[in-house]
């Protein structure tokens, strides 16, 4: 089964042929961020005529590069939440404008979920159950998943979410934006016990908070105007970092889970993927990162998704489906 996936949530247009859930045809990642970068961060209107623009291009890409015709199409999945409306919209009319012009099944994807489907397309063989850990720059959660279909949120972020937590230290320090793989890259030549950032809520069982953190690093700049850039960026990844290990730790230990599988785009971080496993370890716990390019945004895992909701739980949403800014990920099938 050919199945194409669409996902414009935010500020990329992704595009991807997968077929049966498991071989990448193609997969194709527009990002919008030199266009919103001079505002600061992602204009909604201006993203949705951009992704107006940009999909009917990439399908056709995708199609070329996976050496498809448009009746070798036999399945459409399409983000239809969260993210904002205008690009929602976007994806979801143009899916089903699709589907309905192909006389093929259309079928709508939670894009937490999505983010999810990254570790059954890179690890086929290692099923649920696991502890999510979902980082992004615009969602930071933990997630029990006790079987494919089945999501419990169990704590997350109170506030900003993680990645969005580096873009904005990344603001104050003049990195530009998005943040998160510059920090990383000097991070790595700097001293992580630098400077004594905060660790907010380590107590608070599976809740978390960074807009504490990017305060502290606001008073810190102020008073201490010569510490070195990779002394800064490594103290602050260095606290994301123990919070994000130390919370999803505790909750696969609370839920006696085996393991935990980190996907977003905070997921692709060398240190994450350096001491969350180095301390899941002495507790018996697995910890499993699909590779970066799945993990950020992109439509492979929409597809992967969309194949699944579509076989397993014979879901055809042509006439039905809805974009849902605020679609939640707690009893989404
Ligand atoms: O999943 P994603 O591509 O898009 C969202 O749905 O948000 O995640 C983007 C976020 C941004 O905040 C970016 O700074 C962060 O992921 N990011 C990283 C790295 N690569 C991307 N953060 C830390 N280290 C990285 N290597
Ligand atoms: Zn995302």
């Amino acid at each position: 089964m050919n199945v194409l996936g669409i996902e414009t949530s935010c500020d990329e247009t992704a595009v991807a042929l997968v077929e049966d859930g498991q071989k990448v045809l193609a997969s194709l990642v527009y990002s919008q961020t030199d266009l919103h970068a001079k505002y600061g961060g992602v204009v909604p209107e201006a993203a949705s005529r951009d992704h107006l623009r940009k999909l009917p291009l990439l399908v056709k890409e995708a199609l070329a590069e996976a050496g498809l015709r448009w009746a070798d199409l036999d399945l459409v999945g399409v983000t239809q939440g969260p993210g904002l409306i205008g690009p929602l919209l976007v994806g979801v009319s143009y899916a089903m404008g699709l589907a309905w012009a192909q006389g093929i099944p259309l079928v709508g994807v939670n894009h937490l979920a999505a983010h999810l489907f990254a570790h059954r397309l890179a690890y086929p063989d290692l099923p649920p159950p696991f502890l999510g850990l979902i980082v992004s720059g615009g969602h930071t959660l933990l997630v029990l998943v006790p079987r494919w279909g089945e999501y419990r949120v169990l704590g997350g972020t109170r506030d900003d979410a993680a990645g969005e937590a580096l873009d904005k230290f990344g603001r104050l320090v003049g990195l530009g934006y998005p943040a998160g793989p510059k920090i990383d890259e000097l991070a790595r030549q700097g001293n992580p016990q630098a400077v004594p950032f905060p660790r907010p809520m380590m107590e608070a069982g599976l809740e978390m908070s960074f807009a504490g953190l990017k305060t502290a690093a606001v008073y810190w700049l102020r008073d201490h105007s010569g510490t070195p850039l990779p002394d800064l960026c490594a103290s602050y990844l260095e606290a994301v970092v123990e919070i994000l290990a130390e919370k999803a730790i505790r909750a696969a230990r609370r839920f006696q889970l085996p393991g935990i599988v980190v996907v977003g785009g905070v997921a692709a971080n060398s240190r994450l993927r350096e001491v969350l496993p180095e301390r899941a370890r002495p507790r018996n716990l697995e910890v499993h990162f699909p590779p970066a390019e799945l993990c950020t945004d992109n439509a492979a895992v929409t597809a992967c998704c969309a194949f699944f909701r579509h076989k397993e739980r014979a879901k055809d949403e042509l006439l039905t489906l809805v974009a849902d800014p605020n679609l939640a990920l707690d009893g989404w099938s």
